[in-house]
């Protein structure tokens, strides 16, 4: 072979070797751009002479036009399920059992594996060229999906050498997360339906008749069983069949391992399962497989299943369920926040009844509608959430959900922003649902710390009318208290004894306890440091705020409309005269600020800004500011009309800044 024929297999070689490192090796050697280079050079000599174009050409994944349908394939070795384990318990059952068939006392070596959440799928390699993929279908008969599963770029079209005569193996096709959300984005995007999950889109993508839409979808494979093999002894071990399997060039899971005993398999389950979420596809649980073949073959089969593997699954993390209905809740703030309420389900761990959908614009692109039935999720310790309706069981009538027009607990009007999210309640502190969220909020162990009042002691106090604002919380008095449900005189003696306590709080803590938008514990400690006092604070203006460090546009606004409000102000003077004091705090430069333990000395007439303003900046940035020069001043800011402290400053060989350098240093 010479000139273009030998160009050609030398490129398919590359190729095929690239693929090889990128997929199995998970060790690229070239970048992406290197290999598209290659593919397209070879590309464009088969063009030029067609009969260049082997079977096993890289440019011959996605071939043919769409076949009518999957022809049906006989699965010459059956391809079996697995039982599933879900608990230690039955775990150590499995493994006991296998002891005693065994007759064998010392703890048996098991390879581990993760249990990948796609579709079986069984692929032939003859004379190392790929011949054959078929999936499971009903464990002896399956569909012919070659043209689609040569397209997935991690399967080899050849096998690498030394390859067996013949060589089916087993493993699976599934979608990696990433894929998955691109996908289903781009999907979005066009205003396409998006798939459920990343196990449903491999299906589908895996099942299009069309080669070519499987081409485009993000599959990938990672093998783990053999089926048949020929002209080559089957390895002994499930460890030496993976290693045989990678050998030939077939990617394999990094995270299979042979543990010892059932201890192993535990250790490994609480391993993968916590690292579970970092994984870059989906995994249901952990494959334990008896590691020696002699052992597999003693143990044999029973029915569908080998009594020498086992699946050991995660708590389920998707469940159906029922929206019984989809209510607002009100938020301190007056957000309204649609929930969920759903028939209770067992999902992830825990029983799930009520799901938050976050605003109504979420409602709607999920079209949760009451007597829906639902996808519930619930991944990790992450929140539950529906992943998507069940349309197919959508009752007849479902109307979809509105929002409402008026506060459902006090029938204010309700207000969406344009451009925002949420909606609100106007009522304010009128509303009951704001006063009781605000009341707890203020009560919250970060804000003045009040133990004992908690949601239900607040609910019957709101509702009773005793408590509007946080200052009649310190008028109550015990038989008042003692008169509330479940509430006897030891608790509400407790509960005063609280409330005397929290009378003596920092002001970060009492900024938080008011409940202003968006101000957290961060913000609150970073006004309060920056102010000093809450005179200081309520004397600002919405510029001065917007100088704290890291507080922008929109939460100095929110601070300085909250200081602006009447009933605010009247809410924080009560406080004052109910007793509830704060210490004022020095003005004090933020330790860990850019300019921290830098000292400035500033001078002359500054023109774009006045000197309180360039210090306010210096010191919210960590800086010291002082009056006069000297070895230990860092900077020395001059105007114009700098005099002496100029002079001074030039001769100690200070860094002097005009009102630009100082700008810039800002910034
Ligand atoms: S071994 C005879 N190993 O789980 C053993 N299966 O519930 C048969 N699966 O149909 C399968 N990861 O689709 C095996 N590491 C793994 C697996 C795995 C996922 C799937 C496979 C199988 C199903 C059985």
């Amino acid at each position: 072979m010479t000139g273009p024929a030998a160009r050609a297999a030398w490129l398919r070689e590359q190729l095929a070797l690239h693929d090889y490192r990128y997929y199995v090796l998970d060790d690229p050697q070239v970048p992406d751009a290197e290999y598209d280079r290659l593919m397209r050079e070879l590309r464009q000599l088969e063009a030029a002479d067609p009969q260049l174009v082997t079977a096993d050409s890289p440019t011959q994944r996605v071939a043919g036009s769409p076949g009518a349908a999957f022809r049906a394939v006989a699965h010459t070795v059956p391809m079996l399920s697995l039982d599933n384990v879900f608990n230690e318990e039955e775990l150590r059952a499995f493994d006991r059992r296998a002891h005693e068939r065994l007759g064998e006392d010392a703890p048996l070596t098991y390879v581990a594996e993760p249990k990948l959440d796609g579709l079986a799928v069984a692929v032939t390699w003859r004379d190392g060229l790929l011949e054959r993929a078929a999936t499971r279908g009903d464990g002896s008969t399956g569909e012919d999906v070659t043209a689609n599963v040569r397209t997935i770029r991690s399967l080899p079209q050849r096998l690498r050498a030394p390859a067996p005569a013949l060589l089916e193996a087993r493993g699976e096709v599934f979608m990696p997360l990433a894929g998955f959300e691109r996908m289903n984005r781009e999907a979005r995007e066009r205003g396409e339906k998006v798939f459920v999950n990343p196990r449903n889109a491999a299906a589908g993508s895996l099942r299009q008749l069309d080669a070519r839409i499987s081409a485009a979808r993000p599959l990938a494979a990672l093998f783990y069983g053999l089926g048949r093999i020929e002209g080559l002894a089957a390895p002994d071990s499930q460890q030496g069949l993976l290693a045989l399997l990678r050998s030939v060039g077939l990617p394999v899971s990094k995270e299979a391992r042979a543990v010892q005993g059932v201890e192993g398999c535990l250790e490994y389950y609480r391993d993968l399962g916590a690292r579970r979420s970092a994984l870059p596809y989906q995994i249901d649980g952990v494959v334990y497989k008896i590691d020696r073949r002699s052992e597999q073959e003693r143990l044999g089969f029973l029915s569908r299943a080998p009594r020498w593997a086992v699946a050991h699954k995660f708590p389920a993390d998707e469940a159906l369920s029922v929206v019984r209905e989809v209510e607002f809740q009100v938020g301190r703030t007056g957000t309204l926040t649609p929930v969920a309420r759903l028939e209770p389900v067992f999902v992830g761990g825990v029983t799930v009844s009520n799901v938050t959908l976050h605003n109504i614009d979420e409602v709607h692109r999920k079209d949760v509608r009451s007597g829906d039935t639902v996808i519930v999720r619930r991944a990790g310790d992450v929140i539950p959430e529906i992943v998507a309706v069940v349309i197919e069981r959508r009752p007849p009538g479902a109307a979809p959900v509105t929002l409402p027009q008026c506060c459902p607990v006090c029938g204010s009007v309700v207000l969406r922003v344009e451009g925002e999210a949420a909606a609100r309640c106007t009522g304010g502190f009128t509303c009951r649902a704001q006063r009781q969220e605000a009341l707890l909020h203020f009560a919250s162990r970060r804000a003045l710390d009040i133990e004992g009042l908690g949601d239900k002691v607040v609910e019957q106090l709101v509702e009773r009318n005793e408590v509007a604002s946080p200052a009649d919380l310190y008028r109550l008095s015990a038989a008042q208290l003692a008169a509330l449900p479940r509430m006897g005189e030891k608790s509400a003696a407790n509960l005063l004894a609280a409330l005397e306590r929290s009378k003596h709080t920092t002001l970060p803590r009492l900024l938080f306890g008011l409940g202003i938008r968006d101000v957290g514990e961060v913000t609150a400690l970073a006004l309060a440091r920056h102010f000093g006092s809450l005179e200081a604070l309520m004397a600002a203006d919405e510029d001065s705020i917007q100088r704290v460090p890291d507080v922008g546009p929109v939460v100095a606004a929110h601070v300085a409309a909250f200081f602006a409000s009447a009933a605010h102000r009247t809410g924080i003077r009560a406080l004052q005269e109910a007793g509830v004091t704060w210490p004022d705090m020095v003005p004090q430069a933020a330790a860990d600020g850019v300019l921290a333990g830098r000292t400035f000395v500033i001078t002359g007439t500054l023109t774009g800004m006045t000197r309180e303003q360039a210090q306010q900046a210096l010191v919210a940035r960590g800086a010291r500011v002082s009056n006069s020069v000297s070895k230990k001043t860092s900077y020395v800011v001059a105007g114009s009309d700098a005099g002496l402290k100029l002079a001074k400053a030039q001769e100690l060989g200070i860094p002097v800044l005009d009102e630009q350098g100082l700008r810039d240093l800002l910034r």
